[in-house]
């Protein structure tokens, strides 16, 4: 087994130099294993995971969905896709049990983004020439995905995207009104119901019914990016369920994995759906939907389900959302913008990037992981699984307070000493602005 500094050395050389350089200033260390909500080390020291972007709703290596997935290891992994798959067609019925309303037919994928880029050829298919999606929204970072998400740094390099994308405000219903009302049918919305990489942006209450209805009176499609805040992560199953309604297409992922291998999905209305049940050829990936990734999907969805982790969502996010707003108020107040939450995707905003970075480093020091955000880095993520014990829960509000007043004496303006200074440089640094 290769030791730590040599992973270093592997990255720098063959994975990516840039990403070498940031683990070895920051003393990144390297992951080995994982179960429940603790993440190891190659010490084997423990951390309590509360970031993985949102992947680990069921925690790391779930007893009953890993048993699912050694047993379809064994017996059948990838399939020859001559023939039907059992798996698929179980878990897209689970999927669609699940799903709110019509939403009927599942396309599975490897990875959000391609689950992104089937809900942008299926909107085509219908005919929508135009694409509305958000400022600040994130949809994955393959070329389509990347053309519906909303944060220029990411864009402009790799400019020209698709066509026919507008970017409107997120949360203003009339800006989406008066953008459908240019195009009419000829268009689709696609939205988050919380704007997670965006940094935990949630919408005034009545936005997304209010935006199924702009997209009903005019025939626009609407598409609901779920990928973040589904499967329980928002305390309900679907952030759609918040406000009753049910878009055409449902974009799913991160939990669906059931932290165990890569599987997304778009799940859709029959009648979105029309012209791919006519042509199944239209869309197709070798290995998307594969025996692996289903029976993976399946068994994650019946935890969930079974163990009541939406609910669980619900009251633990309740909870530390409460706390945390407290902590803050009495650390670090005047370096925070504001704390919000919606079950167990909670944002705490700082004043500037740098401090944002210095929390994330001080959590680290305590083994907490949590995440920054793509599109707003200067709000730190939790996303802790739903599976957190009482012991979990206390750990992480010490640590919080402990990082909280720790940055406190350090960004008092006059207190950075020259690694502070320097730690602040680097940082900025990693997010591409001047130091
Ligand atoms: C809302 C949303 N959509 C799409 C994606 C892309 O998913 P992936 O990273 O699996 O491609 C993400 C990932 O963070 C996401 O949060």
């Amino acid at each position: 087994m290769i030791d730590s500094g040599d992973v270093v050395k592997l990255y720098r050389q063959h994975v990516n130099s840039g990403m070498a350089r940031l683990a070895g200033l920051v003393g990144m260390a390297t992951e080995t294993r994982a179960s429940g909500s603790l993440v190891y080390d190659e010490n084997d020291r423990a951390y309590l995971d509360c970031g993985g972007y949102g992947v680990f709703i069921a925690g790391h290596c779930h007893p009953t969905i890993v048993s699912a997935v050694r047993a379809q290891l064994e017996r059948h992994p990838l399939g020859t896709r001559s023939m039907l798959s059992r798996e698929l067609a179980s878990a897209a019925s689970t999927l669609a049990a699940v799903a709110p309303g019509e939403l009927r037919y599942v396309c599975f994928a490897n990875s959000g983004a391609e689950a992104s880029e089937i809900g942008v050829k299926i909107a085509r298919l219908n005919g929508k020439s135009t694409l509305i999606s958000m400022h600040g929204g994130f949809h994955g970072k393959t070329l389509g995905a990347l053309s519906i998400s909303g944060r220029p740094r990411y864009r402009i390099p790799f400019e020209p995207l698709l066509p026919g994308v507008e970017h409107v405000a997120f949360g203003s219903a009339e800006l989406v009104d008066a953008a459908v009302a240019r195009h009419g049918d000829a268009c689709c919305v696609i939205v988050e119901p919380v704007q997670g990489e965006a940094g935990v942006i949630i919408p005034p209450h009545g936005y997304l019914r209010d935006v199924q209805a702009i997209c009903r009176r005019h025939g626009a499609m609407l598409m609901l990016d779920e990928i973040q805040t589904g499967l329980g992560r928002l305390g309900t199953w679907w952030g759609a369920d918040r406000e009753g309604i049910t878009p055409d297409v449902m974009l799913v992922g991160k939990g669906l994995s059931g932290g165990c291998v890569p599987v997304a999905a778009a799940v859709v209305t029959p009648r979105a759906f029309e012209a791919l049940n006519r042509d199944p050829l239209l869309h197709t990936s070798t290995f998307a939907g594969s025996p692996l990734a289903t029976s993976a999907a399946r068994a994650a969805i019946e935890v969930i389900r079974d163990e009541d982790l939406v609910g669980r969502a619900e009251s633990i996010g309740a909870r530390l959302l409460g706390s945390i707003r407290t902590i803050i108020q009495e650390s670090c107040p005047d370096l925070v913008v504001g704390v919000r939450g919606m079950g167990l995707l909670i944002g705490i905003e700082f004043a500037a990037d740098h401090i944002a970075g210095d929390f994330i480093l001080e959590l680290i020091q305590l083994r907490i992981v949590v995440s920054t955000s793509l599109n707003a880095p200067r709000v730190v993520r939790f996303t802790p699984p739903a599976v957190l014990s009482e012991k979990e829960i206390d750990w992480l509000l010490g640590a919080i307070r402990e990082a909280a007043v720790t940055i406190r004496s350090r960004h008092a303006p006059a207190s950075r000493t020259g690694i502070e200074r320097f730690r602040h440089s680097m940082l900025c640094v990693h997010n591409g602005r001047p130091a």
